[in-house]
């Protein structure tokens, strides 16, 4: 069952251009018009909302954080990003014209769970993006939409993630849509670069001896750093954590602005440096991000640097380059994470442990 691969962590990686594909099936109609009939929350109700709300664990969290981006830039709806533990405890100010709006692949994590009754005995409207037909936090919500990664075993999510923002994009669009916040062109034209994703996800995978080599040449570090600004700081996020939780080193992810208001102090010589570059020219962020480079390399860092193809600006500053595909900036972290993915899995597996189970981890996590 694990289809001639030896972990389901690599055959779930590998599934990914599909898992992408299938949650977009069916999702819009030939003129790029978004359809998202399971949506059992009024186009007046959507229309009356005046806060979202985004509520998961985890690697799900981190899809909300992108969720944010897209969303707040789409719908002009402010958007929060909040981890479930944390939601219920502060008293939150939730209300009938407040849309919450979970992220859970297993629908059965107990923090979100706990959060999701919280926000319906306030009268919010409760909308899961969940991967498992029939769990508990979609049975339990107003509303779902049902990502299509198929089973995820390996314990690290990896598809399930990547078809989680693929909901979050598609939400985000949807309540555009709605609420009249873009012309349906401009959603039409997205929507094609969403799908034009999994064909570029297969192309990536077809080229990962880069990643291989990179697993290699930092079996033994000690720790690592990940730096990402916008959309890309989410992935620096998802990056550590894949790393933390499948190879057991030291990892943190980092808003690259940030860096001088205290990481810069960790960076010592041979320390490996992850950078994510937002696209170029379309983003005033790329030469400031350019500028991080600059600092943690001269101060001995290794840097590896993502960039999408044609961007040579961090060349003369990056130990490694890995190339990222052409997408719209808002699409990035579908297609910059599955190198760091990559990473993570095969520098575990060279370290002997076991990628679909890591220790002291469960798939699915039932107590708060
Ligand atoms: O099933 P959920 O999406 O609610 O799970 C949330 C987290 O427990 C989960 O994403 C966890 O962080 C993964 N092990 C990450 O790889």
């Amino acid at each position: 069952e694990k289809g001639g691969f030896d972990w389901f962590m690599r055959k779930e990686i590998y599934e990914q251009p599909k898992a992408v594909a299938d949650t977009l099936l069916g999702r819009h109609d030939a003129s790029g018009a978004l359809r998202l009939d399971e949506i059992r929350i009024s186009q007046a109700e959507l229309r009356a909302v005046d806060k979202i709300i985004v509520i998961a664990c985890g690697t799900s969290f981190y899809a909300g954080l992108v969720a944010k981006y897209a969303i707040e830039h789409w719908t002009r709806v402010p958007c929060e990003v909040e981890l479930a533990s944390e939601f219920r405890y502060r008293d939150p100010i939730v209300g009938p014209t407040t849309l919450v709006v979970t992220i859970s692949q297993s629908g059965e994590t107990a923090d979100t769970l706990m959060a999701i009754r919280h926000a319906r005995e306030q009268k919010a409207k409760v909308l899961a993006i969940c991967n498992t037909n029939g769990s508990t936090i979609p049975r339990e919500s107003d509303a779902v939409i049902y990502t299509h990664a198929g089973p995820e075993i390996g314990v690290a999510s990896t598809k399930g993630f990547l078809t989680q923002l693929v909901a979050c994009y598609l939400l985000g669009l949807y309540l555009a849509q709605v609420r009249g916040t873009k012309f349906g062109d401009e959603i039409a034209v997205l929507i094609e670069e969403l799908d034009k994703i999994p064909a570029a996800i297969e192309g990536q995978l077809g080229d990962m001896a880069g990643v291989l080599q990179l697993a290699a040449d930092f079996a033994e570090a000690p720790s690592v750093l990940f730096l990402g600004r916008h959309v890309g700081y989410p992935v620096a996020l998802e990056g550590a954590l894949k790393l933390k939780e499948l190879a057991y080193i030291h990892a943190e992810g980092f808003a690259a602005g940030e860096l001088k208001h205290g990481p810069i102090a960790l960076i010592e010589n041979e320390l490996p440096v992850f950078v994510v570059m937002p696209p170029q020219g379309r983003d005033m962020l790329h030469d400031k991000v350019i500028s991080n480079i600059q600092e943690i390399r001269a101060r001995g860092a290794r840097t590896i640097v993502l960039a999408e193809e044609g961007d040579a600006d961090a060349g003369p500053y990056a130990d490694v380059m890995i190339t990222l595909p052409k997408v719209p900036t808002l699409l990035q972290p579908l297609v910059a994470i599955v190198p760091l993915q990559i990473f993570a899995c095969e520098l575990a597996t060279r370290k002997g442990h076991d990628v679909d189970q890591p220790r002291n981890l469960a798939k699915s996590v039932t107590v708060e």
